[in-house]
């Protein structure tokens, strides 16, 4: 194989490429999506669903992604170019970048409005029992063009400052930080929802099932938010996999960082939920859920604004390493072929993003009418990324893993050499990624173009 594009720059430490790696999974998916997904697909019910989709889905993809790029030493397209020169694979890898300007856009978008909720919270702006005023605070900000793209290009700012330190001394060094202290302002919260009066019925939804809610749309919407939450399918896990040091377990990694991310989120639905039902709110309000329905429940605990600071401050943290890994494809990619300096592929990429972000951000206010295929640019940019380019990437990834790359290679990757005793464990993933995973990211591709 002629490897082109290697990079110099890697994650250093052990610990380093499971805490950048779990940087990637933890984010807004956690926090903001999977609750109100639970919230609507009954609770505990959607959550076995969502437990038995990652280990079908999510855990197979996430494998073979990573150990292409590692095995490619490359950026997401020139991954492909090295593994399968002169072929059209690299579209994938292209599609990816693609994926990663597409999410940016309005995960930047919701990340400035926790980043300005921050601000209002810690300054006693959102303090009343009354949803109403989360709501206000909500819509006068999202319809305010310059206002919601000031945080907009601040967090682009953020994020592109701490990547021009590189992958080692900017992403693995940030993310060793801000993983242990997400966990702990996370645990706080949880043990001052637990202390609630309504804390027993928020866990009861949280962890006993009703399975009549459960519809094929439930579960091919939790295999959707698989590839979301663990951030496959688009050449993210395989730009961070060419950053794995050589001796990382990759099948061991990925299963702790998906086990870690799911804890992550079945503590933010135990921070959330006991709140919820506390005061009687409704638990199926949809991504209103942490601006307008969080407000009210802080405000009406003792100490609630320390507390409801504190919320949307993890929120803002938990996001941060996410964007750090959705802002590298493309840099890797500038930077790796050679046309321009990291820095400058840093600077590109935020411009870029920037660019981008604008028709998403401008959806709720001055181009709240412009829709296409009847979304805006927001939920367009969110439907083409999460339905169409994720699950396509990933049935490619199973293809090329399971039918082009094959066993003997595969096993020598994944068990570095034959230096790891995992030799079961890999063969119940080149079964699954052979056989079950793709099957499974057709039928939810499918469900995503609506043929069903
Ligand atoms: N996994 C992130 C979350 O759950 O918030 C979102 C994400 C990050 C998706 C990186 C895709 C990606 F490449």
């Amino acid at each position: 194989m002629a490897l082109t594009n290697r990079h110099t720059d890697g994650f250093a430490t052990r610990l380093g490429v499971l805490t950048a790696t779990l940087g990637s999974a933890v984010g807004l998916g956690n926090i903001w999506k999977f609750p109100y997904m639970t919230g609507d697909g009954g609770g505990a019910a959607f959550l076995i669903i969502y437990l038995l989709a990652t280990l079908a889905v999510g855990l197979p993809v996430m494998i073979g992604e990573i150990m292409l790029g590692r095995e490619a030493r490359a950026n997401a397209v020139g991954t492909w170019k090295n593994l399968a020169p002169g072929t059209p694979w690299f579209l994938v890898g292209a599609a990816g970048v693609l994926a990663a300007f597409l999410i940016m856009a309005f995960y930047t978008d919701v990340v400035g409005w926790v980043f300005s909720f921050i601000v209002r919270a810690a300054t006693g702006q959102l303090n009343s029992t009354d949803p109403k005023v989360g709501e206000a605070a909500f819509s006068a900000m999202v319809s305010h063009p310059w206002h919601a793209l000031f945080w907009q290009w601040g967090v682009l700012a953020l994020v592109g400052g701490i990547l021009l330190g590189g992958v080692s001394k900017g992403i693995e060094k940030t993310t060793k930080v801000l993983m242990p202290l997400l966990f702990l302002m996370l645990l706080a919260v949880c043990v001052r929802s637990l202390m609630l009066p309504g804390a027993a019925q928020g866990l009861a939804f949280l962890f006993a099932p009703d399975f009549s809610k459960v519809t094929v749309d439930v579960v091919l919407n939790a295999m959707g938010l698989a590839f979301f939450k663990l951030s496959i399918g688009m050449g993210t896990m395989m730009t961070y996999g060419s950053y794995f040091r050589s001796d990382a377990d990759i099948p061991l990694t990925t299963a702790r960082v998906m086990l870690a991310d799911l804890v992550v989120s079945l503590l933010a639905g135990i921070a959330i939920f006991p709140a919820v039902f506390n005061y009687g709110l409704e638990p199926t309000a949809g991504p209103g859920l942490l601006f307008m329905t969080m407000p009210a429940v802080f405000s009406s605990l003792p100490l609630g604004q320390v507390f409801m600071t504190v919320f949307f401050l993890l929120t803002g943290i938990a996001t941060i390493g996410a964007m750090l890994s959705l802002f590298e494809v493309p840099v890797a990619l500038f930077a790796g072929s050679g046309m321009m300096s990291r820095k400058a592929a840093v600077i590109a990429t935020a411009l870029g993003l920037a660019a981008f972000g604008v028709p998403a951000t401008l959806s709720f206010s001055t181009l709240a009418d412009v829709s296409v295929f009847g979304k805006n640019f927001f939920d367009l940019y969110d439907f083409l990324s999460s339905n169409i380019i994720l699950p396509l990437g990933g049935i490619c990834i199973c293809l090329y893993a399971g039918w082009v790359w094959g066993g003997a290679r595969s096993h020598a990757a994944l068990s570095n050499g034959g230096t790891l005793a995992n030799a079961a464990v890999i063969r119940v993933w080149y079964a699954l990624v052979r056989y079950v995973t793709p099957l499974l990211v057709v039928l939810v591709l499918l469900k995503g173009l609506k043929v069903f």
